[in-house]
């Protein structure tokens, strides 16, 4: 396993931004910028399996968090403010009334300093007590590393001075063939439960048993099935897929199978000890990638292990609210297999 580094550009605020390549001796490679902790490339077999732009501009001017790391808090909090220990806290409200993905300007948009001990790249971030109106100096790190059996394995921690709800996510946007959509794309998730959400996709602390409906997944099916399903109240409201599956409603950390996206021989499964998924098929794109490739509407896959959306608001779902002292450590893995170039 390498790591290699070069210049990604300098943002508009005047920051040098770098792109550090991790090979390991298959020729895989994860492509990653200190710009949003982000995978900017995925490269297995050749081909690049994720979305993602060929320059800094374009992420800097996209809104679709494309391959970044998203903190503080991931997914949504309800009418963007809530309550600790008695004090309201009032955060950005960039998703209809809620605040999405860490507010205006998320961990997506920082550049974090990076390092690599050989086999690790290593970023960090400190996002300063009251930024984006959250309580508490957090400490963050992600590191990267690349296995040589095609995993590439990131792991998130945090520290905090102060309560803080967190919830650090990764967003990569998953193709596997090169099509223009996913539609094609065979997806098995491995939950039978999502947390129910209303029109804006807000949980109402509800779950809810989906199978026998266009969001089950428990056999692999095609995700154009479940997005043609004009019927499902769900899938009309949220324009396509964009749910959070139940992976466990306890924190016990136990790494396991969230879900697996495929197209012909090639799959890629995310692992992780989150106890829920977002599966999103990216029902609001309209952009231009790399090597000039239009990303529209279904053109990728994100699937991100995530506490439960809203959690702050709802007593009953896993807590997010990170304390001084505690720990917080959370794994997410994509693992790439070609079932062709397996031996017996
Ligand atoms: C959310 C979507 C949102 C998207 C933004 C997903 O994680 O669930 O609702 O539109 O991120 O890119």
């Amino acid at each position: 396993m390498t790591i290699s580094k070069t210049p990604f550009g300098t943002t508009k605020a005047g920051k040098p931004v770098h792109l550090y390549t991790l090979t390991n001796a298959n020729g895989t490679e994860a492509r990653i910028l200190d710009y949003g902790a982000t995978i900017q490339s995925l490269i297995y077999q050749g081909e690049d399996r994720v979305l993602g732009y060929d320059d800094l501009e374009g992420y800097e001017n996209g809104d679709a968090y494309i391959g970044a790391v998203i903190g503080r808090v991931g997914n949504r909090i309800g009418e963007a403010q809530f309550e600790l220990d008695g004090k309201t806290y009032s955060l950005f409200a960039n998703n209809g009334l809620h605040c999405n993905h860490g507010g205006k300007e998320g961990f997506d948009r920082k550049v974090w300093t990076a390092g690599t001990d050989g086999r690790r790249l290593i970023l960090d971030y400190l996002s300063p007590d009251g930024e984006e109106g959250f309580p508490g100096n957090l400490k963050v790190r992600a590191t990267y590393e690349l296995t040589e059996d095609d995993a590439l394995i990131l792991k998130l921690s945090a520290e905090t001075d102060a309560p803080t709800p967190v919830n650090l996510t990764c967003h990569p946007y998953f193709n596997l063939s090169g099509e223009d959509t996913v539609k094609n794309h065979d997806l098995q998730v491995y939950s039978d439960l999502i947390t129910n959400c209303d029109e804006t996709l807000l949980p109402d602390g509800a779950i809810v048993d989906i199978q026998h409906s266009s969001l089950d997944f428990t056999k692999k099916k095609k995700i154009g099935e479940a997005l043609s399903d004009t019927h499902s109240r769900r899938i009309r409201e949220a324009r396509g897929i964009d749910h959070n599956y139940i992976l466990s409603d306890d924190f016990q950390n136990r790494i396991q199978n969230a879900a697996t996206l495929s197209s012909g021989p090639v799959s890629l499964t995310v692992l992780t000890d989150q106890p829920g998924v977002q599966i999103y098929t990216a029902n609001w794109l309209d952009d231009i990638g790399k090597g000039g490739r239009r990303m529209g509407n279904y053109s990728g896959c994100a699937i991100e292990g995530q506490g439960w959306p809203d959690s702050i608001h709802h007593a009953s779902f896993p807590n997010c609210v990170l304390e001084p002292g505690e720990p917080y450590n959370r794994t997410i893995i994509y693992q790439f297999e070609n079932e062709s170039s397996q031996s017996d």
